[in-house]
């Protein structure tokens, strides 16, 4: 039985996976704080269903000790999903120093434990931020310019780096998956889509950054996870950064337009300033992702909104 270690396993994106391993037969075994950067109650109804599972493993601790880490780790895993991070643009910012300790100090603490344990997969969650206002659309991987405007876009650059270097010189394959806005059931509160979704059931005003003309390639979550069960099992080269998105982009009042179509209920406008921090567009090439782990986004964005909109009035929206 192939035993992985996902990191951040009661997220949004970490407990999908971890649905779709313990589905596979995997044995799991999950690091994660309950940070609470959202609502920690959340993360802990995600896993309710993997708690009854035997195959299953909790530890809850940060991955910014490695100490604490090495003490409590110790298996042989067959891969290594790391997930964790302190996320969104906007409140790094606030705290570029927290977001450093986390994403780019924490990678490299996952990194230290796969050497040490000798695990030879690493799965480092990066994200289209990277690319920052990089004016060469479709985004593809080989081009090399990469303008990070965020400190949280900076660490995951990092991340990719590091991840370099440990497969240079440790022979650990490490591969860097770029997810673009990723979409769905348990999606984070403080996304678009889930804020906004709930604002407009309330009947209160959505804040809309600029002049809504920014877009986003909105990715949908199980399209998500299939690309990353396939990169566990990649093996044909040592280092690889592939892009996961859906390779469309949506502008922002189209997004608005069909949230109001599917809640059935009219947005109420509120326009601010753009805030800093924020690119104006993104946009996936995913002929790599589907060169090298057949990946093939197949959920149009207006359905995956359904598949949101039936699991959050199912939600209590207190949250
Ligand atoms: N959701 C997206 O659209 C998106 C886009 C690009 C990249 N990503 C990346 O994907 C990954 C997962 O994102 P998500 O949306 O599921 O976020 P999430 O916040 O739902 O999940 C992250 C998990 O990490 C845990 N965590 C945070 N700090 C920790 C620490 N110090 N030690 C241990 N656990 C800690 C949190 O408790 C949480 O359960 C992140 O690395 C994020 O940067 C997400």
């Amino acid at each position: 039985m192939e035993h992985a270690l996902v990191t951040g396993g009661a997220g949004f994106i970490g407990s999908h996976l971890v649905d779709r391993l313990l589905g596979e037969g995997f044995r799991v075994t999950v690091v994660d704080n309950f940070d609470p950067f959202y609502n920690p109650a959340i993360k802990r109804n995600n896993i309710k269903l993997h708690l009854n599972n035997d195959n299953y493993q909790l530890i809850e601790a940060s991955v910014c000790s490695l100490n604490d880490m090495r003490t409590q780790l110790s298996n042989k895993y067959d891969v290594i999903v790391h997930l964790v991070a302190k996320a969104g643009v906007r409140p790094s910012i606030q705290d570029p120093v927290g977001y450093q300790e986390v994403n780019v100090q924490g990678t490299q603490n996952l990194l230290e434990l796969a050497k040490e344990l000798g695990v030879k997969q690493f799965i480092f969650a990066s994200s289209s931020s990277v690319y920052g206002i990089n004016p060469n659309e479709p985004w593809h991987e080989d081009n090399h310019v990469l303008l990070p405007i965020s400190p949280y876009a900076s660490t995951k650059v990092s991340g990719e780096l590091l991840g370099h270097v440990y497969s240079h010189l440790y022979g650990i394959r490490f591969i860097a998956l770029r997810f673009f806005t990723v979409y769905g059931p348990r999606q984070r509160p403080d996304l678009a889509i889930h804020k906004f979704a709930r604002l407009i059931l309330k009947g209160e005003p959505i804040p809309i950054y600029g002049d809504g003309s920014s877009r986003r390639d909105y990715t949908y979550i199980d399209d998500i996870i299939r690309g990353v069960y396939s990169a566990m099992g990649y093996r044909s080269t040592h280092y690889e950064v592939i892009n996961l998105g859906n390779n469309q982009t949506v502008g922002l009042m189209e997004m608005v337009q069909a949230l109001e179509e599917v809640l059935g209920e009219k947005a109420r406008l509120e326009f601010l300033p753009m805030q800093p921090g924020d690119v104006s567009r993104t946009y996936a090439d995913v002929s790599k992702a589907k060169s090298l782990l057949g990946y093939e986004p197949s959920t149009d964005f207006k359905t995956g909104l359904k598949y949101f909109v039936e699991w959050l009035i199912d939600k209590d929206l207190c949250y």
